[in-house]
């Protein structure tokens, strides 16, 4: 029996664990399983990537050099672009990426690629698990149908399960081991083998009666918090309509202590996963004919902050005589959220864009992010990378404006309130005494 067999085998500490895509959420995974005393080979299509993993080198934030280093040393962990090493692995766990399409729906391509990987190595024996997010029915629809290709049978021949990824990079206090993990298999046999394997790296596993289920969850967590800040976004216009301070309003709705959560303002949302993970349950929905409209509605307030802070920037200027174009603006932190490096959906390259697009002389200021890039295809400005440039107090004291984008806590913002005119500050980093002594003018989202 496969459960029966998988079931020593983890237990005892002998399964192969593979992992298929070695990003933020596939490295840390493997390197808990290899400190947890299994042996774990990583799959990349990133050469580069495999090359730094077998130098003992790690390239994500949340996990240590040392801690790659010991899993080498214990002869636990390799990276590997060679697919045909599937063969060896009791345990298949696929972390790719899925991002959205021009047209917003699901790109399902590195799933598919990574399934076709397996379907061609696929042994009898064998556990499947999907983490990447992706939208209910992807691993009994998409999957299953894939392995079966093969003439292999479900509980008999290869289990199945899907398990949400909820790494939160950059966070100290969560991390792999103490973030409870959610676990569906396509049989009640792959949902109990699955659990027992998560159990063995986190503190607690919580077990769904279906992949399902599972999927709709993640989905239904990040939905959630794109809803959230959407409203706190809307409350910020809202706020600053009636000339009331949002962050005060927040600040005392959060005293309440039940019934009320603080979710925050800001330029807008970005990472990879909550300004496209409603996408995919609203493409899935409307395939059904079901029309979401707190997703829509979300979405069209978080995607309109850029703008709107350019608005903020645009009429701050006007106050004090001076136009879009032709300024010296400063954008302090560019990366999606503070203390991190990643780019990705930032909301700071909209404002850029918009800002370049209507004339302004744009640098940034960010400690994390060396060079930003921009898409072609979706710049309405002039599309040439920017550079970081250093903090000088001549740099501070010459912009006409800083836009505050991302609170990185290693700025000294005393210093920037004492050097720069006029301070837009779309994150509230600027403490009360801060901004109180400051000889800028500051507004606020
Ligand atoms: N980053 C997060 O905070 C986070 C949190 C929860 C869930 N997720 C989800 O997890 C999944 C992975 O996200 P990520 O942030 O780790 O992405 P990532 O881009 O950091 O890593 C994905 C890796 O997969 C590799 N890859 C792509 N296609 C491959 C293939 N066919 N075979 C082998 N490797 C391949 C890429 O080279 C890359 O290194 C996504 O579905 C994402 O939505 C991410």
């Amino acid at each position: 029996m496969i459960k029966d067999t998988l079931t020593s085998s983890i237990t005892e500490k002998n399964a192969v664990i593979g992992v298929i895509g070695l990003g933020y959420v596939g490295l840390p995974l493997i390197v808990e399983f290899c400190l947890k005393g299994y042996q774990g080979i990583g799959f990349e299509v990133d050469k580069k990537k495999a090359d730094s993993i077998n130098a003992g080198e790690s390239y994500i934030v949340d996990v240590s050099g040392e801690n790659v280093q010991k899993c080498l040393a214990d002869g636990k962990l390799s990276a590997t672009t060679d697919f045909s090493l599937l063969a060896k692995c009791d345990v298949v766990i696929i972390c790719v990426p899925t991002p959205l399409r021009k047209t917003k729906d699901p790109d399902m391509s590195y799933i598919i690629a990574a399934g076709e990987e397996i379907q061609k190595y696929l042994r009898k024996g064998q556990l499947i698990i999907l983490e990447s997010t992706t939208y209910p029915g992807t691993t009994d629809e998409v999957l299953q149908p894939m392995l079966e290709e093969k003439g292999f049978k479900l509980d008999e021949d290869f289990l199945l399960a899907f398990s949400p990824e909820r790494v939160d990079p950059g966070n100290p206090q969560f991390q792999t081991h103490n973030i409870p993990k959610v676990v569906g298999g396509v049989s009640p046999d792959s949902t109990e083998v699955a659990s027992l394997l998560y159990a063995q790296i986190v503190n607690e596993v919580h077990s769904v009666s279906s992949a399902r289920v599972a999927e709709a969850c993640k989905l239904w967590e990040n939905t959630f918090r794109a809803i959230n800040i959407g409203m706190a976004n809307e409350m910020a216009r809202l706020c600053n309509t009636l000339g009331i301070d949002t962050w005060e309003v927040v600040r005392a709705a959060a005293t309440k202590p039940f019934g009320f959560m603080p979710f925050y303002p800001g330029p807008g949302i970005g990472g990879h996963c909550i300004p496209l993970d409603p996408h995919y349950l609203s493409w899935k929905a409307r395939q059904h004919g079901f029309d979401s409209q707190f997703i829509s509605l979300a979405e069209q307030v978080n995607s309109g902050m850029p703008a709107y802070v350019v608005k903020l920037v645009s009429t701050a200027l006007n106050d004090v005589k001076k136009a879009v174009n032709g300024s010296k603006i400063l954008i302090l932190g560019v990366a999606y959220k503070k203390d991190i490096d990643d780019m990705r959906e930032s909301p700071a390259l909209s404002i850029i864009d918009l800002l370049r697009s209507r004339g302004a002389d744009l640098v940034y200021h960010d400690p994390f992010v060396p060079e930003v890039t921009f898409d072609h295809a979706y710049t309405i400005g002039d599309a040439e990378p920017l550079y970081n440039k250093d903090l000088t107090d001549e740099l501070v004291k010459n912009s006409d404006c800083v836009i505050i984008c991302t609170e990185h806590s290693n700025i000294d913002y005393k210093r920037i309130c004492e050097l720069a005119p006029l301070i837009v500050d779309t994150r509230n980093a600027l403490s009360p005494d801060v901004r109180n002594g400051s000889k800028a003018k500051v507004v606020r989202l």
